[in-house]
């Protein structure tokens, strides 16, 4: 079984869609929340998170928009998790997203698209061990 990274974006507690999008990952059969916490994030911790992104146009706004309210950070796990969290967001443009998915609901703009969930068991090992150090 499987362990991912999800976080909240600023836009989804702004806009008080953190019960709306919790739920979907909920019912989800098989998953359960291993741990979660209302946190802000610093600089240094973005930088950490979103390193592949630097030098990019869109990463130092990306950063300031991370940055600019709290988040809610999970472990979400349980069966493909990693797989399968992506797919309940859907893709990283809200327009490309389809209705039903996450993104395609709520979604606005390609900055604002309320959750960041890890891409790759890779990703999922790296992100957690920022987030969530202290999880067995
Ligand atoms: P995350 O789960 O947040 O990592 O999203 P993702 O994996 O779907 O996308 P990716 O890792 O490629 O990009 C990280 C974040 O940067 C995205 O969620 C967007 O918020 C933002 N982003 C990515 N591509 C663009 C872009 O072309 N323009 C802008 N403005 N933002 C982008
Ligand atoms: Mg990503």
């Amino acid at each position: 079984t499987q362990r991912t990274l999800v976080l909240l974006k600023p836009d989804t507690v702004r806009r008080h869609l953190v019960g709306e999008v919790i739920g979907r990952i909920e019912r989800k059969a098989g998953w359960s929340i291993a741990a979660m916490d209302l946190r802000s994030l610093d600089q240094d911790t973005l930088e950490q998170h979103y390193g592949e992104h630097k030098g990019k146009p869109f990463y130092e706004p990306l950063v300031e928009f991370m940055a600019s309210g709290p988040v809610v950070a999970l472990v979400v796990e349980g069966e493909r998790v990693i797989e399968g969290v992506r797919a309940l967001a859907g893709p990283t443009d809200p327009i490309a997203a389809a209705p039903g998915s996450i993104r395609g609901d709520f979604g606005t703009i390609v900055r604002e698209n309320l959750i960041h969930a890890s891409d790759s068991e890779e990703s999922a090992i790296r992100e957690l061990k920022i987030f969530f150090p202290g999880l067995s």
